[in-house]
């Protein structure tokens, strides 16, 4: 802490808070010892502060070169996020050394160099922390799937490490809450947004993610690779105990054998892409499709089911997955939702023998509960990874009008942020046809209470109609 009396500078806690300021002091020529940075965070007591702010000598430096070389910066830009509140200062003193000291960071004795260098891996320390150790959970918002997670860093890393997140969950919206600020992913315009930051008390709560968080390491885990002694030292025994992927190990290395030269794809990653054949006719794409491992559904449902109608079909209709009936018959929309959906065709003036039929995505997603298998909603990552297939008929079908009955299927042609609520019965553009309008899916018909489902079918059948006048 400097004198009372020195001149002081409050530095929003943000490098370039601090650059600014350090430049102007060094163009004002005002010497560190004369000066002292005080984060904006730190609370002072008013007294402390000096009215009188004295100037620099002002002559020196008027006008002349700043000297910033680019390691500077670049280190200079990791140790700001240091919570340690003399770092302003240090910076500031390397930068006002550097002006005359050529070779001053490569004297590894000198005690700020030295300094810069500790606070430097402090820093790097906790920005791996913070990859590994941050846990997403699932949660739902008006948009659909929202992924949040809450970590409270030792330093301010947050801005450091969201591109980390951004490249390994690309197709996942997620938020990273910290007590200092927070950050969400959208990952339609792949860009990132900075906020505020959020307490602990408001960080979501319920551990549903924790099993996500197995898969996500069971698939990243290249067993070519397993070195237990390197993941000890990567990961401090300390932290073992909370991991859930600490859970998956053993049977991960059980399987690891299996699996070297035959990587599965990574759930985060997961895709059909490497399944769907070149050519890109009906006939060719059902007879590939058995075959699919894109993601984990396969494993589980009877069969996958492809889409049935004619070639060439001027309106398309998607729906999610198929249900239980579909699963065991390996057709879509023959179950109750299908049924329904005929009797809305019919109602809306549309042929179904004239309409090509598929899903969003292949397999059926179920749990058991007894004798009964229960649909379950794929995740985005699901639709994602099945999203090869369906552009693949759309290619061989060429529809003019592609109808998506509810959000599944909105969230594979539309993004996944898309909302029904908000853009129902639109025709919209979207990346893989000209003409996308998305509506309710039959089932949420059969699942409302009487009076919604009145309304839900009226607006069903109407989009229905619209789309078939636009496609004939
Ligand atoms: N629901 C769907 O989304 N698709 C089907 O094929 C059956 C039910
Ligand atoms: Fe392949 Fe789609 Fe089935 Fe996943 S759901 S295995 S991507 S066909």
């Amino acid at each position: 802490m400097k004198l009372a009396g020195v001149r002081r500078v409050v530095i929003e806690p943000r490098y370039e808070a601090w650059r600014e300021a350090a430049r102007a002091l060094l163009r004002e020529g005002v010497c560190p010892d004369d000066v002292d940075l005080v984060d904006a965070t730190e609370p002072l007591p008013a007294l402390l502060f000096d009215p009188a702010q004295p100037e620099g000598d002002g002559q020196h430096r008027t006008g002349a070169h700043i000297r910033v070389p680019a390691e500077f910066v670049r280190r200079a830009e990791v140790v700001a996020c240091h919570r340690e509140r003399e770092r302003w200062n240090l910076l500031y003193r390397l930068l006002w050394r550097l002006q005359s000291e050529r070779g001053l960071l490569r004297m590894e004795l000198d005690e700020d160099v030295a300094r810069l260098r500790r606070m430097e891996h402090q820093v790097k320390y906790d920005l791996h922390k913070m990859h590994a150790f941050v846990r997403f959970r699932r949660g739902m918002d008006m948009d659909g799937e929202h992924f949040i997670a809450w970590y409270e860093p030792a330093h301010r890393v947050l801005g450091l490490a969201a591109p980390f997140f951004a490249e390994r969950f690309a197709v996942m919206r997620w938020s990273i809450l910290t007590p200092d600020g927070s950050v969400s992913w959208e990952p339609e315009t792949k860009s990132l947004h900075f906020g505020a930051g959020v307490s602990r008390e408001r960080a979501p709560e319920g551990d549903d993610l924790e099993e996500m968080w197995r898969t996500y390491y069971k698939s990243i885990f290249n067993p070519a690779r397993t070195n237990i002694t390197a993941m000890r030292s990567e990961m401090p025994v300390r932290y073992w105990k909370n991991l859930p992927e600490v859970m998956a190990m053993p049977e991960m290395l059980q399987q690891a054998d299996a699996r070297v030269g035959g990587m599965i794809a990574a759930q985060a990653n997961a895709s059909a892409t490497a399944f769907v054949p070149q050519e890109h006719r009906l006939p060719v794409l059902q007879s590939a499709l058995p075959a699919c491992q894109g993601c984990d559904l396969y494993r589980c449902a009877t069969q996958a089911v492809f889409g049935r109608g004619p070639a060439t079909a001027r309106l398309m209709l998607v729906g999610e997955q198929p249900g239980d009936e579909e699963d065991r018959r390996g057709e879509p929309f023959v179950g109750p939702a299908g049924r329904l959906l005929n009797e809305l065709m019919i109602e809306a003036g549309v042929d179904r023998e004239a309409v090509y039929v598929t899903n969003a995505v292949k397999h059926f997603k179920f749990r058991e509960q007894g004798k009964r298998r229960l649909h379950e909603n794929p995740r985005l990552s699901e639709i994602f990874a099945c999203r090869p297939w369906l552009l693949a008929e759309m290619d061989a079908v060429k529809p003019k009008v592609v109808v998506c009955l509810g959000a599944s299927a909105a969230k594979s042609l539309l993004g996944a942020n898309f909302a029904l609520t908000r853009n129902r019965g639109q025709v919209l553009a979207s990346p893989y046809a000209e003409r996308v309008i998305a509506t309710f899916h039959p089932s949420a018909i059969l699942r409302a209470e009487a009076e919604r489902a009145a309304g839900y079918r009226e607006m069903l059948v109407q989009d229905l109609r619209m789309a078939a006048e636009m496609a004939y």
